[in-house]
């Protein structure tokens, strides 16, 4: 049944105005926070491991948790609007659960799972790249616990997957070194952080439910049990490439070039993942998504959102700047990189 404001409780706001995110320290929830902030809409509150050394953002709220303690996660999140989830794929796989079982018991109506990846309804892809049956099990488990989800559909993140090694988009910048796919020619939509970020904000910005059956508006209830669709801009490693060199003012002879079969690179990363070996992630995960025939392309319905939401798309060159200036942050996150 759709629900309307016309119908909450007396003293009901229309808006999201209490959001709590784990991870605003981290790479997305970073970005995700500024816009948060920016908007002066909301209140964020971080929930954040008591031990935790990342440094989060000026302006939120920090509520210490510890997930053996279900009471600190709870406590943490009472009154709570919107849970948003960016927590780190290396966090022991039953984190989210944890904190999903948490949101539930503290009442809290909206959860954005952890995702930030390629388009849900591409069920093949996600299952060849193994993230999609996780992904499906945290929004599954949302619904079952009476709760709704809204999940962000923005496809690589273009600077961190620029700057993050030769697994993501094949660029070295340490040895000046670049593998192209295949002929390095399929497109890929993709999105910066600061984009992710912006759509985010956006989307919580909006009403929470119609005011009645005739209005049309968008609001936050659009997007429940669906995905927000988002990108920058749709580039070849090639398109990459001309840009890293127009900005680091290079030619091609300063750069080692090698080519690989995107289905040979697919399965050599696939054959470590099996072994545990968890540096063959990316490596797997990126050449599925670049495989010509079957690439990854949710540009038709992030062209949409875009529009819908008022994102513009960005100037790759100043992405591609962006990026190189994430290349030694990312160097020294070496767990995390390397897998
Ligand atoms: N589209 C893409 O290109 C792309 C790329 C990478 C990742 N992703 C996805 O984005 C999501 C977030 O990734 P991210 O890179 O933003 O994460 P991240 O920066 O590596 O980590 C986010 C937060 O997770 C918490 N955390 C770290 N280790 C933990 C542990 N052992 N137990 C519990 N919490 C822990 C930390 O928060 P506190 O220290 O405050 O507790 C950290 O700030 C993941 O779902 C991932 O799959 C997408």
């Amino acid at each position: 049944m759709p629900k309307y404001a016309k119908n909450q409780p007396a003293g009901f706001k229309n808006t999201i105005e209490r959001v709590a995110i784990v991870g605003a320290g981290g790479t997305i929830g970073s970005h995700i926070t500024d816009a948060l902030l920016k908007t002066g809409k909301h209140t964020v509150t971080a929930l954040s491991r008591k031990d935790s050394s990342n440094k989060l953002p000026q302006g939120v709220a920090v509520a210490p948790v510890d997930y053996n303690d279900e009471t600190t996660i709870v406590a943490a999140l009472k009154d709570q609007q919107f849970l948003i989830i960016t927590m780190a794929p290396t966090a022991p796989r039953d984190t989210h659960s944890k904190l999903v079982h948490a949101a539930a018991k503290a009442g809290v109506p909206y959860i954005m799972p952890n995702g930030y990846g390629g388009d849900i309804d591409n069920v093949k892809l996600g299952e060849d790249t193994l993230l999609g049956p996780v992904a499906k099990a945290n929004r599954d488990e949302i619904e079952r616990l009476g709760m709704q989800w809204v999940t962000v559909c923005c496809g690589f993140w273009y600077d961190y997957s620029l700057a993050g090694g030769e697994a993501r988009f094949g660029f070295d910048f340490g040895r000046r070194s670049l593998t192209v796919y295949d002929d390095g020619n399929t497109k890929m939509p993709t999105s910066t952080l600061a984009q992710v970020g912006r759509a985010v904000a956006k989307v919580l910005s909006l009403d929470e439910l119609p005011e009645d059956e005739n209005d049309k508006r968008l609001t936050l209830s659009t997007f429940l049990n669906r995905g927000v669709y988002v990108k920058s801009f749709v580039v070849s490693q090639n398109d990459m490439f001309e840009s890293v060199k127009r900005v680091t003012s290079t030619t091609d002879s300063d750069w080692t070039i090698v080519h690989e079969d995107t289905r040979k690179r697919y399965e050599d990363g696939l054959a470590l993942v099996k072994v545990g070996n968890m540096t063959g992630f990316g490596k797997m995960l990126y050449a599925r998504a670049f495989y010509p025939d079957e690439r990854s392309d949710l540009s038709e319905k992030a062209g949409a959102h875009n529009k819908l939401l008022g994102l513009l798309d960005e100037d790759l060159d100043e992405s591609t700047r962006a990026g190189i200036d994430l290349v030694k942050e990312l160097q020294l996150r070496v767990e995390r990189m390397a897998s």
